[in-house]
């Protein structure tokens, strides 16, 4: 214990010193193309999702979350391991209903918030399902 704390400590340091590249996060790939694996449509509907695009105006804990021993969501923390959405939900993992698969998720992450933002163009299904 005493020794994370240390290390922490000595994190935080290097990060005020400047030495930035230690302490960013993996940020992922720019663009995302999210298909379902575990539970696929029987037509296959691949949202596009601009991720750097809402790096620029959100935070990583806006999307990104862990899940404790007990199944309980576990906000996001600087530097965390960032698994695949459908890891924790899919229709084998026990979730709630509602966020029990990829696509279950997903439409209440981004379709909510794109909802909210009150532009309709967003809500489109279009939007993240283009035709090809
Ligand atoms: C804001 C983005 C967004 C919008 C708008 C949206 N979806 Fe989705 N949708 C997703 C995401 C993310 C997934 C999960 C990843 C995947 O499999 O595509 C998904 C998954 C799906 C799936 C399952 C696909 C599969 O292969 O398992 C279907 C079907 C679907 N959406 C239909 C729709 C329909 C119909 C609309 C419009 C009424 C719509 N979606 C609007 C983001 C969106
Ligand atoms: C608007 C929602 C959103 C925001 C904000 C966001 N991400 Fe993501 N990120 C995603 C989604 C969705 C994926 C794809 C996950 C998947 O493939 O199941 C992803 C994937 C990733 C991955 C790749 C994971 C893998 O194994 O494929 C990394 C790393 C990552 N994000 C880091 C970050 C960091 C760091 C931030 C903050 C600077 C951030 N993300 C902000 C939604 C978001
Ligand atoms: C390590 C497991 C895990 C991963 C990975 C994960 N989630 Fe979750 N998520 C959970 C748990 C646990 C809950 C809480 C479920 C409940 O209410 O009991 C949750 C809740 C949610 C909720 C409900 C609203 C909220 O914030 O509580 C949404 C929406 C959601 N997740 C979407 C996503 C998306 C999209 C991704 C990928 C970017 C993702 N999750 C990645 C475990 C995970
Ligand atoms: C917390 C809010 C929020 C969440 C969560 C969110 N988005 Fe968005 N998204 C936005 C806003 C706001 C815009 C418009 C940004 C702009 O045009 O600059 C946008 C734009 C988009 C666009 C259009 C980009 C363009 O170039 O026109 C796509 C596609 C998209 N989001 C997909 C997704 C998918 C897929 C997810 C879930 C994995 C998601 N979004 C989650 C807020 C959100």
């Amino acid at each position: 214990m005493k020794k994370v704390l240390i290390f922490g400590v000595a994190l935080a340091f290097v990060c005020t010193t400047g030495m930035a590249s230690m302490c960013m996060a993996d940020k992922g790939p720019a663009e995302i193309t999210l298909e379902s694996t575990v539970d696929p449509g029987k037509k296959p509907k691949p949202a596009t999702f601009p991720h750097a695009k809402h790096q620029e105006t959100l935070k990583c804990a806006d999307c990104h979350h862990g899940k404790d021993a007990d199944g309980k969501k576990v906000a996001y923390t600087e530097g965390q391991k960032i698994e695949k959405c459908e890891s924790c939900h899919n229709s084998k993992a026990g979730m709630p209903k509602g966020l029990e698969t990829y696509k279950n998720a997903g439409h209440k992450l981004c379709k909510e918030c794109h909802k909210a933002s009150g532009n309709k163009e967003l809500t489109k299904c279009g939007t993240c399902h283009p035709k090809k």
